[in-house]
């Protein structure tokens, strides 16, 4: 099977373009896009204008269609009006053009998807990859050619820039030229018809040209897709993503906490995590970050140290540092020695190390070669603030010779704070691949950056072992639910399910007749809890459905007799199936494990603090399934109910192993049966280590 890097190759680095509805009016898009290209440097003869109106354009042979071009046409640039782009794609087809970029606007963004569909239909049919519709184009440096109607093309680079919105792609070329940050690719992906944004992610994760991917979205549509392979790519590049737009969510028909909890963006925040892309809030963010990711070496371990001239700039590095897990290494002795030789008395070896505003040239080299030579040292961030005893450029050259001397094996960060000469510092230092920053605060985010990156390629998967479940016999229970047309399990069916899953729930059995019920009791034991069992009863302390606390048979025998009459004259219509008889359980820790379906990117599982002060807390947190061992842990990590299952104030620590094992079981029934729509398990009641949880009380929610 061909890669999607060998096909995708005919769109993004293309030997022949053919420009169709290359008009001949210079204020036209098409006219611009023919420009662009013979302008940005693609080889001329290698440029086909199509245009039956015309005989040339630009001094370039016009062809009146497509089938005329007397070479092979490997990628086609569509310019005309909607209502013809069918036509000429169908020509390309028959030409045999392997890929094409549509420009044209007027499809499903104006609600004309259907003329859309058309174009994805004339497309497969003739193998050729689609771009859009509705999209600026192609900027690719990596062959000099700008397909597209943006300005110019980028500087040359090797981050590759995938963007959702079209001008936003134009602006950022300007941007990034005023930034010198240099792009292999900008590729607009518009309506994404056909080749979106995953099909890119692996593309330019094979590309030898692209080091880091970024990218600006608006929605991820297949989002299943998206996990598995930014997963696969981010192992080999860094990817950063600036996602913008809260997608609204699905609301379940009965509210559970998990679904109201889990806004698209939060399963979005939970992919990214997951598959290691690196999210960035801003666009300077996704920009300093990707600059960092070219121009540095990846850390090898968590010792970063600090060297400033300014005490005030070293602490507000501190304070980021700690904000964003940045280790600032304690300095050994020796070390602290070789570096005292490059201060006056009255200078601080402490991390940071603070050289005083009387820093020179030399002691800012030698103190760095100190620290790039010392293999206990990991990342440097060298901290300079224009002062009238050195020059800017003095300092960025000895940052420069330091790191020639002693070789580029660790990131060296930089932050020059000043004026007009320390922003020119700046810029020729990240030139010359040390990336120096405004702010001592942007230097730590984007070191920080490479840091999470880091830990993400260090991070272990183990996936669980084959868990035992009794998939039948769940799946009967919510087949029949789902045959009765109902949108819900009742408590004693969801429990049911979680069981067959080995979630431990208490033990409970449900009886028809005050003779089983009491039968039920003596075998259970007690104390136990009575309650209604109907599918159309959703509260049932209202109806007078609940009696808890029964420690006798005749007690039991009374507790069924009055639910039955009470629940009789209170909601006469409801289907009565019984009553659950219920062991009463301790109270343990209490915490909520929930699971909610997200259209695009499938099972997002939740765990947090639970009980009924769930949505006010909102301490909770997701990760989307499949689920690993290892991101189970760090989810349970992420919350402070994490911090009572370890106990505090003497309390001995909580069975995290178990509540591990239940959101596992909880993924998988998630996996294995698509027609729930949400499980909420809320409270789990968990014990101490080695004692294990129950699942006080379970909701299944159907599709
Ligand atoms: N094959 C090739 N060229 C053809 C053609 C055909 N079958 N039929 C017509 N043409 C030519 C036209 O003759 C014209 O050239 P001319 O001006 O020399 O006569 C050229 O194609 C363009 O057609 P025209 O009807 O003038 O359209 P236009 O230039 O006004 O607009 C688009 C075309 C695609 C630019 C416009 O429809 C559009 O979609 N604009 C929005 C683009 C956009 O913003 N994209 C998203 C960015 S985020």
């Amino acid at each position: 099977m061909t890669s999607i890097y060998e096909k995708l190759k005919y769109l993004l680095r293309p030997e022949t373009v053919a420009v169709i509805g290359a008009a001949r009016e210079p204020h036209k898009i098409g006219h611009q896009v023919l420009k662009n290209l013979i302008e940005g440097g693609f080889s001329r003869n290698k440029i086909f204008p199509i245009n039956p109106h015309a005989e040339s354009i630009l001094g370039l042979k016009c062809y009146p269609s497509v089938k005329n071009v007397p070479q092979p046409v490997d990628m086609a640039v569509i310019v005309v009006p909607a209502r013809i782009v069918p036509r000429v794609l169908e020509d390309c087809v028959e030409k045999g053009v392997k890929a094409v970029a549509v420009i044209s606007s007027g499809f499903k963004e104006i609600g004309k998807a259907e003329e859309e569909k058309k174009l994805v239909e004339i497309a497969r049919k003739g193998g050729i990859r689609l771009l859009g519709p509705n999209i600026v184009g192609i900027c690719d440096t990596v062959r000099s050619m700008n397909a597209s109607f943006c300005q110019e093309l980028p500087e040359k680079g090797d981050i590759a820039f995938i963007t959702q919105s079209g001008a936003l792609g134009i602006a950022l070329i300007g941007w990034t030229k005023l930034k010198h940050i240099g792009l292999s690719d900008l590729v607009s992906i518009g309506n994404k018809a056909d080749v979106d944004e995953v099909d890119l992610i692996e593309f330019f994760g094979e590309d030898p040209y692209t080091k880091v991917i970024t990218l600006y979205l608006e929605g991820i549509s297949r989002g299943r897709e998206f996990y598995a392979i930014a997963k696969k790519v981010s192992k080999k590049k860094p990817i950063i993503i600036l996602k913008a737009g809260k997608a609204e969510r699905t609301i379940s028909a009965i509210k559970s906490h998990t679904g109201s909890l889990a806004g698209s963006d939060v399963a979005y925040d939970a992919v990214f995590k997951q598959a290691g892309v690196i999210r960035a809030p801003t666009f300077p963010d996704l920009f300093d970050w990707a600059i960092a990711f070219s121009k540095l070496p990846l850390p090898s371990g968590e010792n970063v140290v600090i060297l400033t001239n300014g005490g005030g700039a070293g602490v507000m590095a501190t304070d980021e540092a700690e904000i964003r897990g940045i280790k600032l290494m304690d300095i050994p002795p020796d070390l602290a020695d070789k570096i005292r030789e490059y201060m006056p008395p009255f200078g601080s070896v402490y991390n940071p190390i603070d050289l005083t505003g009387m820093a020179t040239k030399d002691w800012y080299r030698g103190s760095l070669e100190v620290l790039l030579e010392d293999p206990r040292v990991h990342a440097v961030l060298v901290i300079y603030c224009h002062t009238a005893q050195t020059e800017p450029r003095d300092i960025g050259d000895a940052i420069l010779e330091a790191i020639k001397s002693i070789g580029k094996s660790k990131p060296v960060v930089a932050s020059f704070i000043g004026g007009e000469e320390c922003h020119k510092e700046c810029e020729r230092l990240t030139a010359e691949g040390v990336p120096c920053y405004e702010s001592p605060e942007r230097a730590v985010v984007a070191l920080s950056a490479l840091y999470n990156y880091w830990r993400f390629l260090k991070h272990k998967e183990t996936y669980p072992v084959a868990l035992d479940v009794d998939k039948e016999r769940a799946y009967e229970i919510i087949r029949r639910a789902v045959e009765e047309g109902r949108k819900a399990l009742t408590a004693y069916e969801s429990a049911m399910v979680a069981k067959a899953y080995g979630i431990p729930v208490p033990e409970q059995a449900l009886a028809k007749s005050e003779e089983e019920a009491v039968n039920v009791a003596e075998k259970i034991g007690y104390p136990l809890v009575l309650s209604i069992e109907s599918p159309h009863i959703l509260h049932k302390t209202e109806v007078g459905g609940v009696k808890v606390g029964l420690n006798s048979a005749e007690e039991v025998a009374k507790a069924y007799n009055e639910i039955m009459e009470s629940v009789a004259k209170r909601a006469p219509q409801a289907e009565i199936r019984g009553v659950v008889v219920r062991k009463m359980i301790p109270e343990g820790r209490e915490v909520i494990i929930g699971m909610h379906r997200d259209p695009a990117i499938g099972p997002l599982l939740m765990f947090g603090s639970g009980g009924i002060l769930v949505e006010l807390l909102k301490d909770v947190s997701f990760r989307v399934s499949p689920l690993s061992i290892e991101d189970v842990y760090e989810m349970i990590k992420e919350t402070k109910a994490y911090k009572m299952l370890k106990g505090f104030r003497g309390m001995p620590e909580a069975d995290i192993e178990k509540v591990v094992d239940v959101i596992l079981r909880t993924a998988k029934l998630a996996e294995d049966i698509p027609e729930i729509l949400d499980i909420d398990i809320n409270p789990v009641f968990v014990f101490e280590r080695g004692k294990g949880c129950l699942a006080a009380d379970v909701k299944v929610v159907l599709k």
